[in-house]
């Protein structure tokens, strides 16, 4: 058992990741300052975890605010998702995206090596690959792809970045790099789901939204790219297999030191109408669609090698698309309104 710093714990990811930690036996402390997350998900993730877990709301920049919740707790280990993610605001207003996500890590940083912390699972992405030379990409492909496209995946390669510097300055310190594909579905009680702020950019909370009526319709964006049928295929996967990636991964980093990356997606790709056909038998629902223009900066097709995860972590993906459809509805069903906060 071990006492686990999560921060971005009241996220979508986050929460669901703290629950699964609090069921393998660990003690959560979450820091969030709630910037796109509601503080009702500390009750939710309490009551599924079956204990209590302990809150601060606060900002990831805050190096004096991190070094007394080290200084109050004995933390064996962090997993930092605390970060801002919409590509298209990061386009807009890059300086925020600099200042939250890199100006976040530095600072957690920061405060990890005064309190002597040296264990951590930074969550990054695929979109550091930027458009695939291959498919299924391997964690060595990333090599060539500074060619990232956006000011968000920027954030996530500089950070990257900075981890192995500081993982080469001090051997001590232990760091799993894991690059999630594309993770849709929810929690299968339907208490924990995505509930981006404003106007979603994601697939699924736009279908689920189209299925509800809450939009018009579903907007597919593009049937001319070079994929079986027209539209862009991505790695889709599980948000509870992609958090049993997050528990796997801190027990490897439990005896371990370095820096490792791990490509989390299931290996095999689906293209739109595959998920909307996937959806619609999911939830008995026929979902409104109009097709559209391509949305600038999407790639053809992106999927994930996910051997490397397979063989050191011991982790795969176990839930079907099916499955992220039917708990992605249900979630929709019994939060209409998301967290409402
Ligand atoms: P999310 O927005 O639901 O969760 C991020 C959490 O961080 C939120 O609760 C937010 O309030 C918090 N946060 C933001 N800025 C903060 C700050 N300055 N201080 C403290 N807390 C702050 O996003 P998510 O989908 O759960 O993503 C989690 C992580 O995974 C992020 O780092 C994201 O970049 C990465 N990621 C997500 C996806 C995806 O498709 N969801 C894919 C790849 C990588
Ligand atoms: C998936 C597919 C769209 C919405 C993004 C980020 C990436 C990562 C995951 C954090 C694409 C299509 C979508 C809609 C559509 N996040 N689509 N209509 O773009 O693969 O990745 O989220 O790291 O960085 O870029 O995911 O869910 O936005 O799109 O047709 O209303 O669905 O064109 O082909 P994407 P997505």
């Amino acid at each position: 058992m071990s006492t686990i710093l999560v921060t971005g714990g009241t996220g979508y990811v986050g929460s669901h990741t703290a629950v699964m930690l609090l069921e393998a036996g660990h003690e959560v402390i979450i820091v969030d300052n709630l910037a796109n997350s509601s503080d009702t998900v500390v009750s939710r993730i309490e009551e599924l975890g079956g204990k209590k877990i302990i809150f601060y709301q606060t900002d990831v920049r805050d190096v004096e605010a991190l070094q007394q919740v080290f200084s109050r707790h004995y933390i064996d280990a962090v997993v930092h998702f605390a970060a801002l993610k919409a590509v298209a605001e990061s386009v807009a207003n890059p300086l925020l995206y600099y200042n939250v996500n890199v100006g976040g890590t530095v600072a957690l940083c920061e405060a990890m090596l005064k309190a002597e912390v040296s264990k951590l699972v930074y969550s990054s992405s695929a979109t550091i690959y930027g458009v695939p030379k291959k498919v299924p990409l391997a964690e060595d492909d990333s090599e060539s792809s500074m060619a990232v496209f956006n000011p968000y995946g920027r954030t996530k390669v500089i950070c990257e970045a900075l981890l192995r510097d500081i993982c080469a300055a001090d051997p001590s310190w232990s760091v799993a790099l894991l690059r999630y594909f594309n993770p849709i579905g929810a929690h299968p009680s339907g208490l924990l789901g995505e509930d981006p702020v404003g106007v979603p950019n994601n697939i699924m909370p736009n279908l689920t939204r189209a299925a509800m009526g809450q939009i018009t319709h579903f907007s597919v964006f593009g049937d001319d790219y070079p994929t079986e049928d027209g539209t862009p295929v991505r790695d889709y996967l599980h948000v509870q297999d992609l958090s049993e990636g997050h528990v796997k991964a801190l027990d490897y980093l439990m005896n371990k030191t370095g820096i490792e990356a791990f490509n989390l997606g299931n290996g095999k790709g689906y293209s739109v109408l595959e998920v909307i056909a996937a959806f619609e038998q999911a939830s008995g629902q026929v979902v409104p669609t109009k097709m559209e223009a391509r949305r600038p900066g999407d790639v053809a097709i992106s999927c994930a090698d996910p051997s490397k995860a397979k063989t050191i972590l011991g982790w795969q993906t176990k839930r079907s698309i099916g499955e992220m459809c039917a708990d992605a509805w249900r979630w929709q069903q019994m939060n209409p309104h998301g967290y409402q906060r």
